[in-house]
Protein backbone atom coordinates (compact mmCIF):
# COMPACT_ATOMS: atom_id res chain seq x y z
CA UNK A 1 0.00 0.00 0.00
CA UNK A 2 3.22 2.29 0.32
CA UNK A 3 2.82 4.91 -2.60
CA UNK A 4 -0.43 3.79 -4.31
CA UNK A 5 -4.39 5.03 -3.51
CA UNK A 6 -5.92 1.93 -2.06
CA UNK A 7 -8.53 -0.22 -4.22
CA UNK A 8 -12.03 -0.01 -3.81
CA UNK A 9 -14.53 -2.93 -5.20
CA UNK A 10 -18.20 -1.89 -5.02
CA UNK A 11 -21.22 -4.40 -4.19
CA UNK A 12 -24.06 -2.26 -5.59
CA UNK A 13 -24.11 1.64 -6.48
CA UNK A 14 -25.16 0.80 -9.93
CA UNK A 15 -26.76 3.80 -12.51
CA UNK A 16 -29.82 2.00 -10.47
CA UNK A 17 -28.93 2.94 -6.96
CA UNK A 18 -29.14 6.15 -4.68
CA UNK A 19 -26.24 6.28 -2.06
CA UNK A 20 -23.42 4.14 -4.39
CA UNK A 21 -22.70 7.70 -6.29
CA UNK A 22 -22.15 9.52 -2.89
CA UNK A 23 -19.65 7.05 -0.89
CA UNK A 24 -18.00 7.16 -4.77
CA UNK A 25 -17.52 10.60 -4.36
CA UNK A 26 -16.55 10.78 -0.63
CA UNK A 27 -14.15 8.23 -0.81
CA UNK A 28 -12.56 9.78 -4.02
CA UNK A 29 -12.05 13.32 -2.12
CA UNK A 30 -8.65 13.00 -0.16
CA UNK A 31 -6.92 11.29 -3.19
CA UNK A 32 -5.89 7.95 -1.24
CA UNK A 33 -8.47 5.49 -2.85
CA UNK A 34 -9.70 4.32 -6.12
CA UNK A 35 -12.48 2.18 -7.64
CA UNK A 36 -10.72 -0.57 -9.41
CA UNK A 37 -13.88 -3.19 -9.84
CA UNK A 38 -17.32 -4.10 -8.90
CA UNK A 39 -20.71 -5.34 -9.42
CA UNK A 40 -23.10 -2.63 -9.13
CA UNK A 41 -26.27 -3.96 -9.83
CA UNK A 42 -28.58 -7.22 -9.20
CA UNK A 43 -29.30 -6.64 -12.77
CA UNK A 44 -26.15 -7.84 -14.66
CA UNK A 45 -26.86 -5.39 -17.50
CA UNK A 46 -26.99 -2.29 -15.45
CA UNK A 47 -23.77 -3.62 -13.44
CA UNK A 48 -21.79 -4.02 -16.81
CA UNK A 49 -23.25 -0.60 -18.00
CA UNK A 50 -22.25 1.55 -14.80
CA UNK A 51 -18.78 0.00 -14.26
CA UNK A 52 -18.19 1.10 -18.00
CA UNK A 53 -19.66 4.41 -17.32
CA UNK A 54 -16.94 4.10 -14.61
CA UNK A 55 -14.15 3.47 -17.15
CA UNK A 56 -13.49 0.32 -15.20
CA UNK A 57 -12.38 -2.44 -17.47
CA UNK A 58 -14.48 -5.16 -18.72
CA UNK A 59 -13.05 -7.94 -16.56
CA UNK A 60 -13.39 -6.40 -13.49
CA UNK A 61 -16.76 -5.82 -13.84
CA UNK A 62 -18.70 -8.22 -12.07
CA UNK A 63 -22.37 -9.95 -13.00
CA UNK A 64 -22.89 -10.84 -9.09
CA UNK A 65 -20.43 -10.72 -5.86
CA UNK A 66 -19.62 -14.35 -5.50
CA UNK A 67 -17.68 -13.95 -9.16
CA UNK A 68 -16.39 -10.73 -7.89
CA UNK A 69 -14.93 -12.41 -4.41
CA UNK A 70 -13.37 -15.13 -6.62
CA UNK A 71 -11.92 -13.42 -9.91
CA UNK A 72 -10.12 -10.70 -7.57
CA UNK A 73 -8.53 -13.69 -5.15
CA UNK A 74 -7.25 -15.04 -8.38
CA UNK A 75 -4.91 -11.94 -9.11
CA UNK A 76 -2.21 -10.71 -7.69
CA UNK A 77 -1.52 -9.03 -4.30
CA UNK A 78 -0.67 -5.70 -6.18
CA UNK A 79 -3.68 -5.29 -8.75
CA UNK A 80 -6.55 -7.04 -6.52
CA UNK A 81 -9.24 -4.57 -4.19
CA UNK A 82 -7.89 -3.75 -0.62
CA UNK A 83 -11.52 -3.74 -0.01
CA UNK A 84 -15.03 -3.47 -0.81
CA UNK A 85 -18.12 -1.41 -0.21
CA UNK A 86 -21.31 -2.66 0.49
CA UNK A 87 -24.29 -0.96 -0.83
CA UNK A 88 -27.06 -2.95 -1.50
CA UNK A 89 -30.83 -3.32 0.53
CA UNK A 90 -30.15 -4.77 4.17
CA UNK A 91 -30.96 -8.35 3.38
CA UNK A 92 -28.17 -8.27 0.80
CA UNK A 93 -25.31 -7.07 3.38
CA UNK A 94 -24.21 -10.13 5.30
CA UNK A 95 -23.37 -12.72 2.58
CA UNK A 96 -21.07 -10.24 0.64
CA UNK A 97 -19.75 -8.86 3.75
CA UNK A 98 -18.92 -12.26 5.50
CA UNK A 99 -17.29 -13.19 1.58
CA UNK A 100 -14.94 -9.95 1.87
CA UNK A 101 -14.15 -10.89 5.43
CA UNK A 102 -13.25 -14.55 4.62
CA UNK A 103 -10.75 -13.65 1.73
CA UNK A 104 -9.19 -11.07 3.42
CA UNK A 105 -10.67 -7.82 2.15
CA UNK A 106 -11.33 -5.01 4.48
CA UNK A 107 -15.27 -3.65 4.31
CA UNK A 108 -17.43 -0.48 4.18
CA UNK A 109 -21.03 -1.29 4.77
CA UNK A 110 -23.55 1.17 4.87
CA UNK A 111 -26.18 0.62 8.22
CA UNK A 112 -28.07 -0.90 9.43
CA UNK A 113 -25.16 -3.42 9.36
CA UNK A 114 -27.23 -6.41 8.54
CA UNK A 115 -30.76 -7.96 8.47
CA UNK A 116 -30.57 -9.68 11.62
CA UNK A 117 -29.07 -9.20 15.28
CA UNK A 118 -27.62 -12.49 14.76
CA UNK A 119 -25.70 -11.96 11.43
CA UNK A 120 -24.60 -8.68 12.90
CA UNK A 121 -22.88 -10.77 15.97
CA UNK A 122 -21.41 -13.04 13.30
CA UNK A 123 -19.67 -10.69 11.45
CA UNK A 124 -18.69 -8.85 14.78
CA UNK A 125 -16.78 -12.84 15.52
CA UNK A 126 -15.35 -12.61 12.00
CA UNK A 127 -13.58 -9.09 11.85
CA UNK A 128 -12.02 -10.10 15.54
CA UNK A 129 -10.89 -13.68 13.62
CA UNK A 130 -9.47 -11.68 11.00
CA UNK A 131 -7.99 -8.44 12.06
CA UNK A 132 -9.42 -6.71 9.22
CA UNK A 133 -11.47 -3.09 9.58
CA UNK A 134 -15.01 -3.02 9.10
CA UNK A 135 -16.19 0.52 8.66
CA UNK A 136 -20.23 1.22 8.56
CA UNK A 137 -21.11 4.65 7.26
CA UNK A 138 -23.46 6.52 9.94
CA UNK A 139 -22.48 9.99 7.93
CA UNK A 140 -23.99 11.72 10.79
CA UNK A 141 -21.47 11.65 12.81
CA UNK A 142 -18.49 12.37 10.32
CA UNK A 143 -19.79 16.13 10.53
CA UNK A 144 -17.16 18.52 11.98
CA UNK A 145 -19.64 20.28 13.62
CA UNK A 146 -21.13 16.95 15.98
CA UNK A 147 -17.59 16.38 16.63
CA UNK A 148 -17.04 19.85 18.03
CA UNK A 149 -20.34 19.20 20.13
CA UNK A 150 -18.83 15.83 20.96
CA UNK A 151 -15.70 17.30 22.16
CA UNK A 152 -17.33 20.14 24.30
CA UNK A 153 -19.73 17.79 26.05
CA UNK A 154 -16.89 15.36 26.96
CA UNK A 155 -14.69 18.30 28.02
CA UNK A 156 -17.87 19.29 30.43
CA UNK A 157 -18.56 22.44 29.05
CA UNK A 158 -22.29 21.52 29.65
CA UNK A 159 -21.69 19.81 33.07
CA UNK A 160 -23.47 16.53 33.95
CA UNK A 161 -25.80 15.96 30.78
CA UNK A 162 -29.55 15.24 31.37
CA UNK A 163 -31.83 15.97 29.03
CA UNK A 164 -31.20 15.04 24.74
CA UNK A 165 -33.65 15.47 22.03
CA UNK A 166 -32.57 13.86 18.89
CA UNK A 167 -34.73 13.67 15.80
CA UNK A 168 -34.68 12.72 12.10
CA UNK A 169 -38.02 13.44 10.33
CA UNK A 170 -38.39 13.07 6.41
CA UNK A 171 -41.75 13.50 4.21
CA UNK A 172 -41.00 11.56 1.71
CA UNK A 173 -43.28 8.28 2.16
CA UNK A 174 -46.12 10.02 3.69
CA UNK A 175 -47.98 8.32 0.44
CA UNK A 176 -48.04 4.96 -0.76
CA UNK A 177 -45.09 5.44 -3.12
CA UNK A 178 -43.68 2.02 -2.75
CA UNK A 179 -46.46 0.73 -5.41
CA UNK A 180 -44.84 3.33 -8.22
CA UNK A 181 -41.80 1.82 -9.93
CA UNK A 182 -38.42 3.74 -10.07
CA UNK A 183 -38.50 4.49 -6.69
CA UNK A 184 -35.89 2.50 -3.57
CA UNK A 185 -38.92 2.75 -1.30
CA UNK A 186 -40.13 -0.79 -2.59
CA UNK A 187 -36.97 -2.57 -0.45
CA UNK A 188 -37.29 0.00 2.49
CA UNK A 189 -41.40 -0.95 3.33
CA UNK A 190 -40.50 -4.64 2.27
CA UNK A 191 -39.74 -6.54 5.67
CA UNK A 192 -38.83 -9.52 3.87
CA UNK A 193 -35.67 -6.78 1.91
CA UNK A 194 -35.75 -4.13 4.43
CA UNK A 195 -35.64 -6.56 8.53
CA UNK A 196 -37.91 -6.33 11.29
CA UNK A 197 -38.02 -2.35 10.76
CA UNK A 198 -39.05 0.22 8.25
CA UNK A 199 -38.32 3.72 9.29
CA UNK A 200 -36.51 3.23 12.65
CA UNK A 201 -34.23 1.16 11.05
CA UNK A 202 -33.55 2.93 7.96
CA UNK A 203 -32.98 6.63 9.88
CA UNK A 204 -33.94 5.99 13.31
CA UNK A 205 -30.64 3.73 13.82
CA UNK A 206 -28.69 7.27 12.45
CA UNK A 207 -30.61 9.66 15.61
CA UNK A 208 -30.01 6.45 18.04
CA UNK A 209 -26.00 6.38 16.80
CA UNK A 210 -25.62 10.62 16.72
CA UNK A 211 -27.30 10.91 20.36
CA UNK A 212 -24.54 7.81 21.96
CA UNK A 213 -21.56 9.28 20.11
CA UNK A 214 -22.52 12.88 21.03
CA UNK A 215 -23.08 12.27 24.56
CA UNK A 216 -20.36 9.25 24.70
CA UNK A 217 -23.45 7.35 26.47
CA UNK A 218 -25.29 4.45 25.59
CA UNK A 219 -28.44 3.68 25.67
CA UNK A 220 -29.48 0.72 28.93
CA UNK A 221 -33.35 0.86 28.24
CA UNK A 222 -35.97 2.35 26.26
CA UNK A 223 -40.15 2.82 25.99
CA UNK A 224 -40.69 2.69 22.53
CA UNK A 225 -43.68 2.99 20.25
CA UNK A 226 -44.12 2.34 16.31
CA UNK A 227 -46.81 3.20 13.62
CA UNK A 228 -47.67 2.57 10.33
CA UNK A 229 -49.05 5.52 9.58
CA UNK A 230 -49.75 5.26 5.79
CA UNK A 231 -52.62 2.24 5.26
CA UNK A 232 -51.12 -1.05 4.29
CA UNK A 233 -47.89 -0.48 4.90
CA UNK A 234 -46.55 -3.64 6.26
CA UNK A 235 -43.77 -1.85 8.36
CA UNK A 236 -43.54 0.83 10.66
CA UNK A 237 -43.24 4.29 8.83
CA UNK A 238 -42.83 6.52 12.19
CA UNK A 239 -41.39 6.05 15.71
CA UNK A 240 -40.69 7.39 18.70
CA UNK A 241 -38.66 5.91 22.03
CA UNK A 242 -38.18 7.88 25.72
CA UNK A 243 -34.32 7.03 26.22
CA UNK A 244 -31.99 6.01 29.54
CA UNK A 245 -28.66 6.00 29.06
CA UNK A 246 -25.91 4.66 31.14
CA UNK A 247 -24.37 7.86 32.19
CA UNK A 248 -27.79 8.82 33.51
CA UNK A 249 -29.22 11.44 30.67
CA UNK A 250 -32.93 10.90 29.77
CA UNK A 251 -33.98 11.16 25.97
CA UNK A 252 -36.38 11.35 23.42
CA UNK A 253 -35.94 9.92 20.03
CA UNK A 254 -38.70 11.03 17.18
CA UNK A 255 -37.78 9.01 13.90
CA UNK A 256 -40.67 10.01 11.00
CA UNK A 257 -40.77 9.46 7.25
CA UNK A 258 -44.41 10.67 6.97
CA UNK A 259 -43.76 13.91 7.90
CA UNK A 260 -45.16 15.96 5.01
CA UNK A 261 -43.00 18.49 3.95
CA UNK A 262 -39.62 17.19 5.52
CA UNK A 263 -36.33 16.80 3.61
CA UNK A 264 -33.92 14.79 6.03
CA UNK A 265 -33.88 16.76 8.76
CA UNK A 266 -31.97 15.50 11.48
CA UNK A 267 -31.32 17.28 14.74
CA UNK A 268 -29.73 16.95 17.87
CA UNK A 269 -30.22 18.97 20.94
CA UNK A 270 -28.41 18.69 24.28
CA UNK A 271 -28.70 19.71 27.80
CA UNK A 272 -26.93 20.13 30.81
CA UNK A 273 -26.60 21.58 33.89
CA UNK A 274 -25.11 24.96 32.67
CA UNK A 275 -26.52 24.78 29.31
CA UNK A 276 -27.12 23.07 26.07
CA UNK A 277 -25.74 22.13 22.52
CA UNK A 278 -27.92 22.28 19.32
CA UNK A 279 -26.97 21.11 15.73
CA UNK A 280 -29.11 20.80 12.59
CA UNK A 281 -27.73 18.88 9.52
CA UNK A 282 -29.48 21.30 7.46
CA UNK A 283 -27.13 24.08 8.44
CA UNK A 284 -24.19 21.85 9.19
CA UNK A 285 -21.54 24.68 9.96
CA UNK A 286 -23.31 25.92 13.10
CA UNK A 287 -23.03 24.57 16.91
CA UNK A 288 -25.47 26.46 18.87
CA UNK A 289 -24.90 27.15 22.50
CA UNK A 290 -27.20 28.30 25.12
CA UNK A 291 -26.30 29.67 28.44
CA UNK A 292 -28.01 29.71 32.01
CA UNK A 293 -25.70 32.58 32.78
CA UNK A 294 -24.49 34.76 29.37
CA UNK A 295 -26.41 35.21 25.98
CA UNK A 296 -26.60 32.41 23.34
CA UNK A 297 -23.33 31.40 21.25
CA UNK A 298 -22.85 30.30 17.83
CA UNK A 299 -19.76 28.41 17.00
CA UNK A 300 -18.95 27.96 13.08
CA UNK A 301 -17.14 25.46 11.14
CA UNK A 302 -13.87 26.45 9.55
CA UNK A 303 -13.64 29.57 11.99
CA UNK A 304 -10.59 30.90 13.89
CA UNK A 305 -9.55 28.21 16.98
CA UNK A 306 -11.96 27.89 19.10
CA UNK A 307 -13.45 25.04 17.82
CA UNK A 308 -11.85 20.98 19.29
CA UNK A 309 -9.07 19.84 17.55
CA UNK A 310 -10.94 16.94 16.21
CA UNK A 311 -13.24 19.30 14.59
CA UNK A 312 -10.51 20.92 12.44
CA UNK A 313 -8.98 17.42 11.54
CA UNK A 314 -12.08 16.58 9.80
CA UNK A 315 -13.08 19.98 8.58
CA UNK A 316 -11.69 21.19 4.74
CA UNK A 317 -12.47 24.52 4.14
CA UNK A 318 -12.46 28.36 5.55
CA UNK A 319 -15.76 29.67 7.27
CA UNK A 320 -19.03 30.31 5.46
CA UNK A 321 -18.18 26.90 2.52
CA UNK A 322 -21.05 24.61 4.03
CA UNK A 323 -19.33 21.22 4.59
CA UNK A 324 -21.75 18.25 4.30
CA UNK A 325 -22.71 15.04 3.76
CA UNK A 326 -20.26 14.15 0.95
CA UNK A 327 -17.55 15.27 3.18
CA UNK A 328 -18.78 13.40 6.43
CA UNK A 329 -18.70 10.16 4.07
CA UNK A 330 -15.70 11.36 3.21
CA UNK A 331 -14.27 11.70 6.80
CA UNK A 332 -15.29 8.18 7.50
CA UNK A 333 -13.07 6.79 3.92
CA UNK A 334 -10.33 9.19 5.01
CA UNK A 335 -10.19 8.25 8.49
CA UNK A 336 -11.03 4.31 7.78
CA UNK A 337 -8.39 4.48 5.13
CA UNK A 338 -5.81 5.84 7.09
CA UNK A 339 -6.60 2.78 9.86
CA UNK A 340 -5.85 0.39 6.97
CA UNK A 341 -2.61 1.76 5.96
CA UNK A 342 -1.62 1.68 9.70
CA UNK A 343 -2.05 -1.99 9.98
CA UNK A 344 -0.18 -2.68 7.06
CA UNK A 345 2.83 -0.33 7.93
CA UNK A 346 2.45 -2.58 11.16
CA UNK A 347 2.06 0.77 13.45
CA UNK A 348 -0.90 1.78 15.61
CA UNK A 349 -3.66 3.81 14.27
CA UNK A 350 -3.77 6.97 15.81
CA UNK A 351 -7.39 8.09 17.91
CA UNK A 352 -8.32 10.61 15.03
CA UNK A 353 -7.69 7.86 12.69
CA UNK A 354 -9.80 5.54 14.87
CA UNK A 355 -12.73 7.78 14.47
CA UNK A 356 -15.41 6.29 12.55
CA UNK A 357 -18.29 3.73 13.23
CA UNK A 358 -17.57 -0.23 13.02
CA UNK A 359 -18.39 -3.64 13.72
CA UNK A 360 -19.31 -2.72 17.11
CA UNK A 361 -21.54 0.01 16.49
CA UNK A 362 -23.65 -2.37 13.73
CA UNK A 363 -23.98 -4.83 15.94
CA UNK A 364 -25.97 -2.38 18.67
CA UNK A 365 -27.58 -0.68 16.00
CA UNK A 366 -29.28 -4.25 15.06
CA UNK A 367 -29.93 -4.07 19.07
CA UNK A 368 -31.38 -0.30 18.91
CA UNK A 369 -33.83 -2.07 16.05
CA UNK A 370 -34.52 -5.31 18.13
CA UNK A 371 -35.33 -3.36 21.01
CA UNK A 372 -37.75 -0.71 19.75
CA UNK A 373 -39.42 -3.70 17.54
CA UNK A 374 -40.25 -5.38 20.61
CA UNK A 375 -40.99 -2.05 22.72
CA UNK A 376 -42.88 -0.69 19.44
CA UNK A 377 -45.37 -3.69 18.70
CA UNK A 378 -46.12 -4.31 22.58
CA UNK A 379 -48.83 -2.27 24.31
CA UNK A 380 -48.81 -4.11 27.63
CA UNK A 381 -44.64 -3.80 28.35
CA UNK A 382 -43.62 -0.21 26.25
CA UNK A 383 -40.14 0.08 28.44
CA UNK A 384 -37.92 -2.51 27.51
CA UNK A 385 -34.02 -2.86 28.53
CA UNK A 386 -31.95 -3.09 26.22
CA UNK A 387 -31.92 -6.50 24.19
CA UNK A 388 -28.10 -8.00 23.78
N1 LIG B 1 -25.74 6.28 5.37
C1 LIG B 1 -26.74 6.85 4.76
O1 LIG B 1 -26.98 8.04 4.93
C2 LIG B 1 -27.59 6.05 3.80
C3 LIG B 1 -28.40 6.71 2.88
C4 LIG B 1 -29.13 5.93 1.96
C5 LIG B 1 -29.07 4.54 2.01
N2 LIG B 1 -28.28 3.94 2.94
C6 LIG B 1 -28.18 2.46 2.99
O2 LIG B 1 -27.48 2.04 1.83
C7 LIG B 1 -28.02 0.83 1.33
C8 LIG B 1 -28.49 1.05 -0.12
O3 LIG B 1 -29.49 2.04 -0.16
P1 LIG B 1 -29.89 2.80 -1.52
O4 LIG B 1 -30.84 3.87 -1.12
O5 LIG B 1 -28.69 3.16 -2.30
O6 LIG B 1 -30.68 1.62 -2.26
P2 LIG B 1 -31.02 1.54 -3.82
O7 LIG B 1 -32.18 0.62 -3.93
O8 LIG B 1 -31.12 2.91 -4.41
O9 LIG B 1 -29.73 0.84 -4.45
C9 LIG B 1 -29.40 -0.51 -4.17
C10 LIG B 1 -28.36 -0.99 -5.16
O10 LIG B 1 -27.98 -2.33 -4.81
C11 LIG B 1 -28.04 -3.13 -5.99
N3 LIG B 1 -28.23 -4.54 -5.61
C12 LIG B 1 -29.29 -5.14 -5.03
N4 LIG B 1 -29.06 -6.44 -4.83
C13 LIG B 1 -27.80 -6.67 -5.29
C14 LIG B 1 -26.97 -7.82 -5.37
N5 LIG B 1 -27.40 -9.00 -4.92
N6 LIG B 1 -25.74 -7.69 -5.91
C15 LIG B 1 -25.29 -6.50 -6.36
N7 LIG B 1 -26.03 -5.37 -6.31
C16 LIG B 1 -27.26 -5.46 -5.79
C17 LIG B 1 -29.20 -2.56 -6.79
O11 LIG B 1 -29.20 -3.01 -8.14
C18 LIG B 1 -28.88 -1.07 -6.62
O12 LIG B 1 -27.80 -0.71 -7.49
C19 LIG B 1 -29.14 0.44 2.29
O13 LIG B 1 -28.67 -0.47 3.24
C20 LIG B 1 -29.51 1.75 2.97
O14 LIG B 1 -30.03 1.58 4.27
C21 LIG B 1 -27.57 4.68 3.83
Amino acid sequence: MKNRKLRMGMVGGGSDAFIGAIHRCGAFMDNQIELVCGCFSVNPEISRSSGLSYYLPEDRIYSTYQEMFEHELTLPEGERMDFVTIVTPNKWHFEPAMMALERGFHVVIDKPITFSLEEAKELQKKVEETGLVLALTHVYTGYPAVKDMKARIAAGELGKIRRVYVEYCQGWLSERIELLSGNNAGWRTDPKRSGKAGCIGDIGTHAWHLSEYVLGQKVTELCGDLTSFVPNRPIDDDGTAFLKYDGGAKGVLVSSQICAGEENNIRIRVYGEKGGLEWRQEEPNSVYAKWIDKPKEIYRVGNGGYMAPIAKYNARTPGGHPEGFIESFANIYRNFSATVRAIAEGRKATEEELDFPTVYDGVRGMQFIETMVEAGHNDSQKWQKWID
